[in-house]
């Protein structure tokens, strides 16, 4: 019989409305999908830039197994020391060398080992860090024989730029899965080698708002082109997220996630 994984993605989690929507819907959301695997990109936990201890832990007692960020990662400084001492924890794996943290982990579930790795984008991201396409091909060859099955999120604007990683891995990734637009694309596929496929997840945070911010707010921004700071508005949460099927490695199954959350 196939050794299979289900893995629950979600993401990316937006200040208190997201994660209280986490900590209410996600116990019902694994019974529902019956995931073996729980991944969240937590890099907005913290009104919506960054992610305090607090966060960390939260998200991890409510049923993470591991948590993914990208470039907000960095806006609060009580996160560094967290980011070395917590391996469920990772930051992009494209910085520099020397910069805390890492960009994957690996973890066993049902007797399979699973690698999880976190990558950003360099298209419209004003990130010139190492290039993702080189520095996830040499992660894999890193893992070779370490892992059954290898999980990336692709922190990243830039949709041709995920569409190319993606065709770039596939076949060598289980699943790729983008976030940070917080809008969620309705492209999910499984890929000619074998590997899953979505642009954006969607976010974790508030209905009614920009991308998860004040909606007034972003028209002030956009009207005046003055920098206002945005600010996380406080109403109901979406779940945005996808629920996979692994099977020897490969996906079998991808389904979108986009619901309120039933406690
Ligand atoms: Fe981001």
């Amino acid at each position: 019989m196939a050794s299979e994984i289900r893995a629950l993605i979600l993401g990316d989690v937006v200040g208190s409305p997201g994660s209280r929507a986490l900590f209410f819907g996600l116990k019902t959301l694994i019974k529902e999908t019956r995931a073996d695997l729980i991944i969240v990109n937590g890099e907005n936990a913290a009104s919506g830039f960054g992610m305090m201890p607090d966060d960390v832990h939260r998200l991890l007692t409510s049923g993470a197994d591991v948590i993914t960020s990208g470039n907000h990662i960095w806006q609060k400084k009580e996160i560094l020391p967290v980011l070395d001492s917590e391996e469920r924890l990772l930051r992009p794996a494209n910085y520099p060398p020397g910069v805390p943290g890492h960009g994957f982990c690996i973890l066993e579930k049902k007797r399979q080992r699973v690698a999880v790795m976190n990558l950003l984008g360099r298209s419209r991201m004003g990130f010139n860090g190492l290039c993702p396409f080189q520095t996830g091909k040499k992660i894999l060859q890193q893992l070779q024989g370490k892992a059954d099955v290898f999980i990336l999120d692709f922190h990243a604007e830039d949709p041709m730029e995920k569409e190319a990683l993606a065709c770039y891995l596939d076949g060598q990734l289980s699943l790729i899965f983008g976030t940070h637009t917080h809008i969620q694309t309705a492209d999910e596929r499984i890929l000619p080698g074998g590997t899953g496929y979505i642009t954006d997840i969607g976010m974790v945070g508030p209905m009614d708002s920009v991308i998860g911010s004040d909606p007034q707010q972003s028209i002030r921004r956009s009207l005046s082109q003055l920098p206002l700071k945005m600010e996380v508005i406080d109403n109901e949460a979406l779940i945005c997220g996808l629920s996979v099927v692994i099977q020897d490695g490969k996906t079998v199954q991808i389904d979108r996630i986009r619901q309120f959350p039933e406690s």
